[in-house]
Order: C-alpha cells, then sequence, then structure tokens
C-alpha cells in the first residue's frame, strides 16, 4: 500500500499523543468493523482549544489522522474545529490510499464528540453536524 511521506511522518512520530489531566472534553469513537478506537482530550479556554491530545488504538491511517488533526485544531475556536473535516485531514496527509479513507473519520468524529462533550458539561444543547 503506498503512503505519502507526510502519512508515514505523522504515523512514525506522532504529534500530540497522550492524554490531559482535567481535560474539558474527551471525545471517543470507535469503528465497528475494524475495532479501532480514538480517543481526543481538548483542554478549552473561552471558545478556543488551548491543548489536545490522542491516544489511538488503530491502524497506521488512524494514527497519523489522529497526529494531524490534533495539529490542525489547536489553537482554533471550537466552530472552526467542529468544521474539520476528515477530507481535510486527509488532504493534509498529502491524501490516503481510498480503502483507508474511513480511517480518518474517526478523528472528525472523535473531535465532535470531544466539543459536545464539553458542551454537554455546560449544560447546553449538542451540536449537531
Ligand atoms: Fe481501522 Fe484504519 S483500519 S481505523
Amino acid at each position: 500500500m503506498d503512503y505519502s511521506a507526510k502519512v508515514m511522518d505523522h504515523f512514525l512520530n506522532p504529534r500530540n499523543m497522550g492524554s490531559i489531566e482535567n481535560s474539558d472534553g474527551i471525545g471517543e469513537v470507535g469503528n465497528a468493523k475494524c475495532g479501532d478506537v480514538m480517543k481526543i482530550f481538548l483542554k478549552i479556554e473561552g471558545d478556543r482549544i488551548t491543548e489536545v491530545k490522542f491516544q489511538t488504538f488503530g491502524c497506521g491511517a488512524a494514527i497519523a489522522s489522529s497526529s494531524m488533526a490534533t495539529e490542525l485544531i489547536k489553537g482554533k475556536t471550537l466552530e472552526e474545529a467542529w468544521r474539520l473535516s476528515n477530507k481535510a485531514v486527509a488532504e493534509a496527509l498529502d491524501g490516503l490510499p481510498p480503502i483507508k479513507v474511513h480511517c480518518s473519520m474517526l478523528a472528525e468524529e472523535a473531535i465532535h464528540e470531544a466539543i459536545n462533550d464539553h458542551i454537554r458539561k455546560k449544560g447546553l444543547e449538542p451540536w449537531i453536524d
């Protein structure tokens, strides 16, 4: 399978791997087909993401997508992070092989879950795609 140099780089040297103690939002999603799981932790000040970490038990494409997605939403507002699509993540990685595109969906979904976890904790209605 052909992976881009960027995918290999983010797979071999993942950025923002780990967890955040006292995070303001956690999102955990799984892919029922492959069983891979991704967890995203957010630290939020006002409406801005000041810190983000991930834990991914999954394939290389899922790890590279988590790494890239966390880089892309760091310092962004919740709304900007919400709008990050799996397509944008895949593009930032210079593309994913077609059968691996679904792996980048985990990142988009985990970010949405983490944002909604934060929003629910504030007693507000969760956002919808
Ligand atoms: Fe499961 Fe990639 S094969 S996320």
